[in-house]
């Protein structure tokens, strides 16, 4: 899978080169490269926003040099690609997305900053047959800009791809949670720490037990989850 991030900050990126994804990218399990937005942009102020038509407060990304840098992503893949901006108005972006986008060949992200970019580069490139288009929000808050949430999006989709994460099996036991269950706690040695004791039933040897107690210690944490909302 190729990873295409447009931003004003390509630096932001630089954590992807640590760690599982780092060494997939190292061995071409995936292809990741930024495109800086700047490029595109005309005069030497490399001017990328401009004032609200209508009035309001802070500026907004241009079409122009977003259109650009679409267009020359187009033109240097083939095929169809999913396009995902990053944007609190998106749709709050969970485990079956990240399936869902982990499907894809390619994956574009761009990212605005500032009030948002022009809303029609989102209605020109839906409307494009070579693209899928995505508005995707990592939560209810607003953060400075979309890199932040391409970060989490790329991490989420990049370990579902096979290859990237050690052990495929931990990726297995997550699929058995399709119901929204999250996972159970997980202890190690030593087995008695500050006073506190490992479950005795994880030192049994019996894994049906094991499982049962894993089964209901998941599904106790999720209920005191939603009593916290
Ligand atoms: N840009 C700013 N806030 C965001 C959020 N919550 N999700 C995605 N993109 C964003």
């Amino acid at each position: 899978m190729k990873f295409t991030v447009i931003t004003i900050f390509p630096e932001y990126f630089a954590p992807l080169s640590l760690s599982l994804i780092g060494k997939a990218i190292e061995k071409e399990a995936l292809e990741f490269e930024t495109i800086d937005l700047r490029k595109f942009a005309p005069g030497n102020r490399r001017s990328v926003d401009d004032t609200p038509y209508g009035g309001g407060a802070g500026m907004v990304m241009s079409p122009e040099p977003w259109g650009d840098a679409i267009d020359e992503v187009l033109s240097k893949n083939e095929g169809v690609l999913d396009l995902v901006f990053p944007t609190p108005a998106g749709s709050v972006f969970n485990q079956r997305t990240a399936e869902s986008l982990s499907t894809s060949n390619h994956l574009v992200f761009a990212c605005g900053r500032y009030e948002g970019i022009d809303a029609r580069v989102v209605d020109f490139y839906r409307a494009h047959l070579r693209i899928r288009l995505h508005e995707i929000s990592i939560g209810d808050y607003v953060i400075n800009g979309g890199e932040g949430a391409a970060l989490v999006t790329i991490e989420a989709v990049a370990r579902l791809i096979p290859g990237v994460i050690g052990n495929p099996d931990s990726l297995l036991e997550e699929s058995h949670n399709e119901i929204g269950e999250v996972e159970y706690p997980v202890y190690t040695k030593p087995a008695i720490w500050r006073g506190l004791a490992v479950p005795d039933v994880l030192l049994s040897g019996n894994h049906g037990a094991i499982q049962n107690w894993r089964r209901d210690a998941a599904r106790k944490r999720k209920g005191a989850q939603n009593g916290r909302e």
